[in-house]
């Protein structure tokens, strides 16, 4: 299998280290192509750079780890290369104002998942992940001694959920599942469920997962 990560940055560089490190072959790619060239140099021969419509040609599953309106538009320049992929959305609708806070960029209730599976193709496997830690908890936090990790994700799609299963424990993580994608809400910025919302900045392990799942939001 192999995994495209659109977006080099916090999130997407942290995404494809730990994939690397547990053995997954990635395809990166940025807006500037240099920034995925020199993190692919680094990570070694799993890892390969290309253009944002190669990467996603060349790949099973897509981590749209870029700003939400990125999504938007990669997602209308690049929908006809997404049929029948798994694709990976971390993001949380949020904008930064520079001093360290940041607003909502859509109203409450809705999730970004929910906007981005309203622009995805039909037969595409949409699953939220990745998004639910800080990207230095998500840095620091790889198989994590003696209790691992959790990372929450939302999905409507077995085939999706099977994947990001996968990829989230190859990460180095004990996967747990919300539900589907109306609970997206859960594990987006704020939600309950993530780091910097309910969870008062914890990471917790899977056993704290699913007992916070299980309290209704
Ligand atoms: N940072 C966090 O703690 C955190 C936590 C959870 C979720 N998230 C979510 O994760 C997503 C990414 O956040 P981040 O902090 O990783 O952002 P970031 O550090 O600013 O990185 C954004 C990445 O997107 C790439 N990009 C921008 N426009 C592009 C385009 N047109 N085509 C391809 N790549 C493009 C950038 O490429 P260049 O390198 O060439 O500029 C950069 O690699 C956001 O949706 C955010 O809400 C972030």
């Amino acid at each position: 299998m192999t995994t495209a990560i659109i977006g080099t940055g916090n999130i997407g560089g942290q995404v494809a280290r730990h994939l690397v490190a547990g053995g997954e072959q990635v395809v990166l790619a940025a807006r500037d192509e240099s920034h995925a060239a020199a993190l692919a140099d680094e990570l070694g021969p799993l890892a390969s750079a290309a253009s944002v419509r190669q990467a996603i040609a060349a790949a099973d599953v897509v981590v749209l780890a870029v700003w939400l309106d990125t999504t938007k538009t990669l997602i209308a320049e690049n929908g006809d290369l997404l049929h029948g992929k798994v694709v990976v959305d971390p993001s949380n609708p949020i904008q930064l104002d520079g001093k360290g806070g940041f607003s909502r960029t859509l109203p409450e209730g809705q999730s970004a998942a929910s906007v981005i599976a309203g622009l995805l193709p039909d037969d595409a496997h949409l699953v939220k992940a990745f998004g639910t830690l800080g990207a230095e908890a998500l840095a620091s936090s790889a198989n994590r001694k003696p209790r691992p990790a959790a990372l929450f994700y939302a999905t409507d799609d077995e085939a999706a959920a099977a994947t990001v299963e996968h990829l989230i424990a190859t990460a180095g993580f004990d996967a747990v599942k919300v539900g589907g994608l109306r609970d997206a809400t859960r594990i987006e910025v704020a939600g309950d469920l993530h780091q910097y919302g309910g969870l008062n900045g914890n990471v917790v392990d899977a056993d704290e997962a699913r007992a916070a799942v299980a309290v209704a939001a």
